[in-house]
C-alpha cells in the first residue's frame, strides 16, 4: 500500500538497512552529504576524471579501463568484444586499440566507422561510453607502434587461418607473427556519456567534441 510518504523520502533513507546493489552503492554513512566523489560535483571535474581513468587503463594492466568493450555495427547487427586500451589522449580526444587486420571488427569498421567503447570502473563507480569514429591504420603508419610490442605480444597479430575461420580442432590453428596483419584502431571520440553511481542522485553527463567538450548534465 502506498502511504504517501514514499516520494518525500530521501535517497539516504531509502538506502538505509538495505543490501548494497552493485549498480547503486549507498551513500556512505561517514559522509552523509555525499562527497565521496568530489570530482563528480562539476562537469569539468567529471570530464577530467574520465580521461584520467582511461589513461590509467593504458598504463596499469589491472585498471578497469585496461579492458574496455568495443562495440561495432556489423551487417548482421551489433557486435561487442573485449579489447586492450593502448592510448588515451584527452587533448586530441582519441583512443587506440591494437588488432589483427584479419579480424571481423576491422571489416566492420571499414564498412561503418561508428563504434562505441564501454568501461565500467567499479572503484570510482563510473561508467564511460565513448561514441566515436574509428580509422583503421596499417602498414607504415603503424611501424613505430609495432616496434614497441614485445615478441610474445606480437603473436596476437597473425596466425593461420585468420580469426573467425571455422577449424576442425583448436590444434589446427598455427600461431605465427605476421607484421602485415598488425593494425591500429584509432578512435576519434565524438561524444562521452559518463554516469557516476555511489551518490544520490546519480550523476550523468554528456560531453561533445562539437561544443568543445563543455558538457551538460543529463537525467541519469
Ligand atoms: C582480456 C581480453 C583482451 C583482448 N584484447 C584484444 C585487443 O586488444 N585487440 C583485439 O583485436 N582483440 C582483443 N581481444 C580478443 C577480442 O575480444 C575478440 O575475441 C577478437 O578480437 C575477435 O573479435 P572480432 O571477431 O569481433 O573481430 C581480447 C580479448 C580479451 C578477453
Amino acid at each position: 500500500m502506498n502511504d504517501g510518504a514514499g516520494d518525500a523520502r530521501t535517497a539516504r533513507q531509502c538506502s538505509e538497512g538495505k543490501p548494497a546493489l552493485d549498480w547503486a552503492a549507498p551513500v556512505s554513512a561517514d559522509r552523509p552529504d555525499g562527497d565521496r566523489f568530489p570530482w563528480a560535483a562539476e562537469l569539468d571535474g567529471l570530464h577530467a576524471k574520465v580521461w584520467e581513468r582511461l589513461a590509467r587503463g593504458v598504463h596499469d594492466a589491472r585498471a578497469a579501463a585496461r579492458h574496455p568493450v568495443l562495440a561495432t555495427i556489423s551487417a548482421a547487427g551489433p557486435e561487442a568484444r573485449t579489447v586492450g586500451l593502448r592510448r588515451a589522449d584527452r587533448a586530441a580526444g582519441e583512443v587506440e586499440v591494437h588488432t589483427d587486420l584479419g579480424s571481423d571488427k576491422v571489416a566492420e569498421l571499414r564498412a561503418d566507422p561508428r563504434a562505441a567503447l564501454h568501461v565500467w570502473d567499479r572503484k570510482v563507480q563510473l561508467q564511460v561510453r565513448l561514441r566515436m569514429k574509428v580509422e583503421v591504420l596499417s602498414g607504415r603508419e603503424v611501424e613505430e607502434r609495432w616496434r614497441g610490442i614485445p615478441q610474445e605480444g606480437r603473436l596476437n597479430y597473425g596466425g593461420e587461418p585468420p580469426p573467425g575461420t571455422p577449424i576442425g580442432h583448436w590444434r589446427d590453428h598455427e600461431a605465427t607473427v605476421a607484421r602485415e596483419r598488425f593494425g591500429v584502431l584509432l578512435g576519434r571520440v565524438e561524444e562521452i556519456d559518463a554516469v557516476v553511481l555511489g551518490e544520490r542522485p546519480h550523476r550523468r553527463a554528456l560531453f561533445r567534441r562539437a561544443d568543445g567538450w563543455a558538457g551538460r548534465w543529463l537525467a541519469p
